[in-house]
């Protein structure tokens, strides 16, 4: 059983100036179908955009905007406003609201709300390229980051003022689908999760390349159970036709090289990583710019070893829980173990695969193996077993985390 990654229940949507705020509507509209109750508080400058009407027809609640408000704050002061909330969102944020909350300033509705909740903040920023990257909205983001405060986007594309470039406000959709899971109690909530998954492509020429039969279904499912389990996924994934899970960050890549490179930039912050990738352990020596032709009855092909990404993870200073697949044809429990020895995994995930096993099914067996315990996964889907999978990860990094905490034994 998995617990649901249900929207958190009682949302403070502060909305400040910009052009973006006309998305907030599409907003609160999502985020009321997802069964969240939505409270939404303007500053003035976003009254100029879009009327506060708007939005209290669509959130069916009166708008909030201002700290004087006599009677709204007779039904509901902004202290007991600031404590209702599970989640604050503030999308869009505008590059001066983000600049007001990094000060800590109490100088309108919104701004005193962010300072007096402890409910969790996120924010959409948006605004225009330059003002998003300008050095001193960089500065305020670091400090909210920082503080705990998560970002959610910008987008980059075309903008309202005609040019182009990053600070769009995050699409609605992705908003709600980032919010999903958040303040759920699933086996992996809050964890930054990084997944590689699918084959790798090398390069022979610029018509062919050398490749395997993962189709990415086990470790597509392994990312949907871990969004599921209230995680933050990115999935790293090689050239695969499948959809991406709901709610999970993906990043394509086609060559082992280029893999490693994906993973490596997601993993700074990553609590765990899982290797479900059919890595390339080889790579041509060099990628011929023409076409191959067939000029003689034989040709020799040189390859050199690709980087190990498990391996280099696990070897990481700070590492995250690691957890790495095992695929063998023959003595799989041996070969397994010989890989989490090897590797210095946290934990593998043994299956046994060749000709109609494993490959581009709907269905797997796994054998799990850690450092003292295996648990065996019995044959069945692999949206079910990916999260029977994510169960015993979850259970495992736990035990690892409290080994860690343990207070080292005083001398005697
Ligand atoms: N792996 C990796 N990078 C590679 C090769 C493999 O990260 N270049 C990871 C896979 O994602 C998987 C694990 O290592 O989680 C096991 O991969 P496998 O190819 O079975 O193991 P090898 O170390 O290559 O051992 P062998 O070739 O001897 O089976």
């Amino acid at each position: 059983m998995t617990t649901s990654a249900a929207a958190p229940r009682r949302i403070l949507l502060g909305i400040t100036g910009g052009i973006a705020a006309y998305k907030a509507a599409e907003l609160v509209r999502r985020l009321r179908e997802q069964g969240a109750q939505v409270q939404v508080v303007m500053t003035e400058a976003a009254t100029r955009f879009v009327t506060p009407l708007t939005f209290q027809a669509l959130s069916g609640r009166p708008v909030r905007t201002g700290l004087w408000d006599e009677a709204a704050e007779a039904a509901m002061g902004h202290i007991e406003l600031a404590r209702w909330a599970d989640l604050v969102l503030v999308a869009p944020a505008s590059a001066d609201f983000l600049a007001r909350l990094a000060g800590g300033r109490a100088d309108d509705l919104l701004a005193t709300l962010c300072v007096a909740t402890e409910a969790p903040i996120w924010v959409a920023p948006a605004m225009n390229r330059l003002m998003w990257s300008n050095v001193a909205t960089r500065a305020n983001l670091a400090t909210l980051v920082g503080r705990g405060v998560r970002l959610l986007g910008p987008d980059s594309g075309s903008q309202a003022c005609g040019e182009t470039g990053e600070g769009r406000m995050l699409e609605p959709a992705a908003i709600v689908e980032a919010l999903r899971g958040v303040g759920s109690t699933g086996a992996l909530a809050g964890l930054n999760v990084v997944i590689s998954a699918g084959p790798t492509r090398e390069p022979l020429d610029p018509v062919r390349f050398i490749s395997n039969r993962s189709s990415g279904k086990m470790g597509f499912a392994v990312a949907a159970a871990a969004r599921e389990a209230g995680a933050h996924v990115t999935l790293v994934s090689g050239p695969v036709s499948l959809p991406t899970p709901a709610g999970v960050r993906r990043v394509d890549v086609e060559t082992a090289a280029q893999m490693y490179a994906a993973v490596h930039a997601s993993i700074g912050d990553a609590d765990l990583y899982i290797g479900a990738a059919a890595v390339a352990d080889y790579t041509p020596a060099c990628c011929e710019s023409q076409k191959i032709k067939k000029t003689s009855d034989c040709l020799e092909l040189s390859l050199h070893r690709a980087p190990d990404i498990l391996a280099s993870v696990a070897a990481l200073e700070r590492r995250p829980f690691t957890v790495g697949f095992a695929a063998e044809t023959t003595e799989v429990e041996k070969h397994a173990l010989a890989k989490l020895v090897r590797k210095r995994l946290d934990l593998i995930a043994a299956n046994e695969v060749g000709t109609d096993r494993a490959f581009d099914r709907e269905d797997n067996a796994l054998l799990l193996l850690w450092p003292g315990g295996r648990r065996e996964l019995a044959l069945k889907s692999k949206a079910d077993l990916a999260r029977e999978f994510v169960a015993v990860v979850a259970e495992r990094y736990r035990d690892a985390q409290r080994s860690v905490a343990q207070p080292v034994p005083a001398a005697v």
